[in-house]
């Protein structure tokens, strides 16, 4: 059987996903809503919003779609999977939680409780809501800073707060209860600062069997060695040095075992990715976060490492075959860096106009995210413009490839970190 797929989404996360299941030879089809200029010149894109169910269930019916791939979280977490699930009389493969499962990134107290319930390890953490402010001081006080306070809603990445005194822990938690995120930060999570290295972790699963991508760390200050403003992230390399067999082997047995016991046990069906965000605290790994999706720009340099059959793979996830399946992942590295606009994540503007993209660049792969063509012309349309993922056989070698490449594409205040993979 050859496959029509649908993938939603439209960042270089979804641009590197369709470039590695367009290499499928069991793709019929690729078909992207609402995708972007790169993802354009691979598979056929349709301008329909991603929250809009309705047309995407008439798209699905209309073009006959054997599987949907979900890559962003929002559409998850508002319960795309489950409207589609329920509304379709097809046989459709999901790639994608349906609400419940989402809840692992969609609330953060959710997150937390079902950590601690089946012991996986994390930090301490207490949670209020906006009638509980005066507990929330009183709890602030007891800890030793710097307090991480964390709304427990969606709040597009800037929803964590890492204060170094108890004064202004106190002045963002009234700021946050009274509502500085919306309803994200209605409840909040305060919890103690872990301090160590970070790193990612992706699971795919079918909520029983699973298999475990390639690890893969992502940078996300906007300035090198790691200084200044979080971004959405500024580069990606795969594997990650410091991550040995040791270490794997903890991680599967402290945290994604007890987690796929603890979704079966809460009856949560589960079938997509989990993206576990971790930190290694002395010789061990803590939960920083769970994700219901894959990470950006994490994917970028890990479909380049992913050698096996994407299709496959996922349809070997819906059949429940996981168990038998082993994937093939190139022993090379890869590098991934961000060109951002000027002035990102402040004040930025659009409209540059791209010009140099190399067409023939070997190992080098070139992710649109921000990027929007106008008449002839492609322009800068985001903070976040386009990735560049290289693969070396060794990290400079990678580093190096993605470099070169970045420096030929040109705009109006490109700006990108060299240092990807060399913080540390
Ligand atoms: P999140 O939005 O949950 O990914 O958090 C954003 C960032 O905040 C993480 O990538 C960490 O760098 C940092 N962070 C979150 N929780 C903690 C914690 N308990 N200790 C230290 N850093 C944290
Ligand atoms: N790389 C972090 C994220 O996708 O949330």
């Amino acid at each position: 059987m050859k496959y029509k797929v649908l993938l939603i989404g439209s960042g270089a996360r979804e641009h590197s996903i369709a470039w590695r299941l367009n290499k499928s030879p069991l793709l019929n089809k690729l078909f992207c809503i609402p995708g972007n200029p790169g993802i354009a010149q691979i598979a056929k894109c349709h301008p329909i919003q991603i929250e809009d169910f309705l047309s995407i269930k008439k798209f699905i019916e209309e073009h006959k779609i054997d599987l949907v791939f979900c890559g962003p979280e929002a559409p998850l977490a508002d319960g795309l999977m489950d409207y589609l699930s329920e509304e379709l009389q097809t046989k459709t493969i999901f790639i994608g939680p349906k609400k419940k499962g989402a809840l692992l990134e969609s609330s953060k107290k959710f997150a937390k409780e079902f950590m601690y319930k089946y012991d996986i390890p994390t930090a301490k953490y207490k949670a209020f809501n906006s009638t509980e402010l005066n507990k929330a001081i009183e709890y602030i006080k007891l800890m030793t800073p710097p307090i991480v306070l964390k709304a427990d809603g969606l709040a597009a990445g800037k929803g964590v707060i890492i204060s170094p005194t108890h004064e202004q822990a106190i002045s963002e938690i009234e700021m946050m209860l009274k509502g500085k995120f919306g309803d994200a930060s209605k409840e909040v999570v305060i919890e103690e600062f872990l301090s160590g290295i970070e790193f990612s972790c992706f699971v795919l699963t079918n909520g029983t069997q699973y298999v475990i991508l390639p690890d893969a760390k992502d940078y996300k200050k906007i300035g090198e060695a790691d200084l200044g403003l979080n971004t959405g992230g500024m580069g990606s390399i795969s594997p990650v040095d410091f991550v040995d067999i040791e270490l794997k082997e903890k991680i599967i047995q402290r945290i994604v075992n007890p987690t796929l016991y603890g979704l079966q046990n809460e009856q949560i069906d589960y079938q997509g990715f989990i993206f576990i965000g971790l930190i290694i605290v002395g010789n061990d790994p803590y939960v920083i976060e769970y994700n219901c999706r894959l990470g950006d720009p994490e994917t970028e340099s890990i479909m380049l490492r992913l050698d096996s059959d994407l299709i496959e793979l996922l349809v070997a996830c819906d059949n429940h075959t996981l168990d038998d399946y082993s994937l093939v992942i190139n022993k090379q590295y890869a590098a991934t860096i961000f060109l951002v606009s000027g002035g990102y994540p402040e004040e930025f503007e659009k409209g540059k106009v791209i010009s140099n993209i190399p067409h023939d660049t070997h190992s080098s792969f070139i992710f649109h995210a921000a990027t929007k063509q106008v008449e002839k012309q492609l322009v800068t349309n985001g903070g976040r413009v386009i990735s560049i993922s290289s693969l070396g056989s060794s990290k400079e070698d990678a580093l190096q490839k993605s470099i070169e490449i970045a420096n030929q594409i040109k705009y109006d205040g490109k700006y990108f970190r060299k240092d990807i993979g060399f913080d540390l």
